[in-house]
C-alpha cells in the first residue's frame, strides 16, 4: 500500500490551521479567469522545499467521515467483492459511514466520464489518442508518465495538476525554467520547449481539472489498475474539498492533495 508522505501529511495539517485559522469559508473566491498572466507576482522563486515545522505530536489517526462517493470508488476499485461485507463489521468504520451517509449526490462524479468530456478540449493539440500534433505534445507510448510520474509519492500527480492549471506561461511566472519530473530519463522538460507552448487552464473548476488529469493519466499513460484506484480515490477528495488554489505551484496542489487525503482517510490514514 502506497502511503501519502509523511512530510506532506506534516504540511497539510499546518495548511489546515492556517485555513481554520481564517474561517470555514465555504464559498472560496473564484479562481482567477485564464492563465495566471505574467502580471501575476511572481510568488515563488524555484522552490525551495518550503521548511516543515516540527510535527506535532502526532496525533492518533482518526478515523474521518467520507463522501459516500469517494468511499463507493474505493470500495469498487480495491475490495474484492467479499471484503466488503467484512468492512460492515469493523464497528468504527460502519458507525462513521453510517452517521455521514446523506444522499447520494445527484450528479455522481465520475472521473473518467467527465474527463473525457474536458479532454475534448486538448484534443485538438494532444490528439483523441493523445499521440500528440505539431502544436501538442505526445501524451501516450509512456511519455505522459516519464514527465508526471506515479512514484512512490505523489509528486508526479501535482506536477501534473499543476502543469495544466498553469500552462507554459503560468508555469514560468512563477520561476520555473522545467516542469514535471526533474529526473526524466531524457533530461526535465523545458517549459515553453514544443510549438508555441499551452495555455493554462486554472479556468476549469476542481472538478474538471481532476477529471481530464485522471482521464489523461488512465486513457493515455495507462496507470496500472491499483496505483489508478489510489489516485483516483485522492482526486476525488479533492474535488470533494474543492479548494481554490493561490499560486497552483507543484508544492502547493501536493499539499492539496495530502490535505485532503488525510481529510477523507485516503492512503495513509486508511492504514
Ligand atoms: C494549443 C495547443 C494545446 C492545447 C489546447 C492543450 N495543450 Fe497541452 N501542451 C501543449 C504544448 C505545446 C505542450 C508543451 C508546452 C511547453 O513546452 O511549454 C503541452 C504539454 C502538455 C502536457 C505535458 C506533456 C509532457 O510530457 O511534457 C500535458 C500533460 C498537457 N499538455 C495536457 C493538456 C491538457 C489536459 C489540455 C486540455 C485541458 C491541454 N494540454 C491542452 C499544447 C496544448
Amino acid at each position: 500500500m502506497i502511503e501519502v508522505p509523511e512530510h506532506l501529511l506534516a504540511r497539510s495539517r499546518q495548511r489546515r490551521v492556517e485555513l481554520t485559522g481564517e474561517g470555514d469559508e465555504a464559498s472560496p473566491t473564484p479562481a482567477a479567469s485564464g492563465a495566471p498572466g505574467p502580471g501575476a507576482a511572481p510568488a515563488a522563486a524555484p522552490v525551495p522545499a518550503a521548511p516543515v515545522p516540527a510535527p506535532a505530536p502526532a496525533e492518533p489517526a482518526r478515523p474521518v467521515p467520507v463522501a459516500p462517493y469517494v468511499e463507493a470508488a474505493r470500495q469498487r476499485k480495491k475490495m474484492p467483492v467479499w471484503a466488503a461485507s467484512v468492512m460492515v463489521f469493523l464497528p468504527i468504520w460502519a458507525i462513521f459511514y453510517v452517521g455521514t451517509l446523506e444522499p447520494p449526490a445527484s450528479d455522481e462524479l465520475v472521473l473518467i466520464e467527465n474527463g473525457s468530456t474536458v479532454y475534448s478540449t486538448c484534443a485538438s493539440c494532444h490528439g483523441g489518442d493523445g499521440g500528440g500534433s505539431a502544436t501538442g505534445r505526445q501524451l501516450n507510448d509512456g511519455e505522459l508518465l516519464l514527465t508526471f510520474p506515479a512514484g512512490e509519492n505523489f509528486d508526479g500527480l501535482a506536477q501534473h495538476l499543476s502543469w495544466v492549471y498553469l500552462g507554459t506561461q503560468g508555469t514560468r511566472s512563477l520561476g520555473f525554467d522545467t516542469y514535471g519530473n526533474p529526473d526524466r530519463p531524457d533530461g526535465a522538460r523545458v517549459v515553453g520547449s514544443f510549438a508555441n507552448g499551452m495555455s493554462g487552464f486554472a479556468n476549469l473548476d476542481m472538478e474538471d481539472l481532476v477529471s481530464v488529469v485522471f482521464y489523461e493519466r488512465v486513457a493515455h499513460g495507462g496507470l496500472d489498475p491499483e496505483r489508478a484506484a489510489l489516485e483516483e480515490a485522492m482526486l476525488l477528495a479533492l474535488a470533494t474539498d474543492s479548494p481554490t488554489p493561490e499560486t497552483g505551484s507543484p508544492v502547493e496542489f501536493g499539499e492539496l492533495l495530502a490535505a485532503s487525503a488525510e481529510l477523507h482517510g485516503v492512503g495513509a490514514a486508511e492504514e
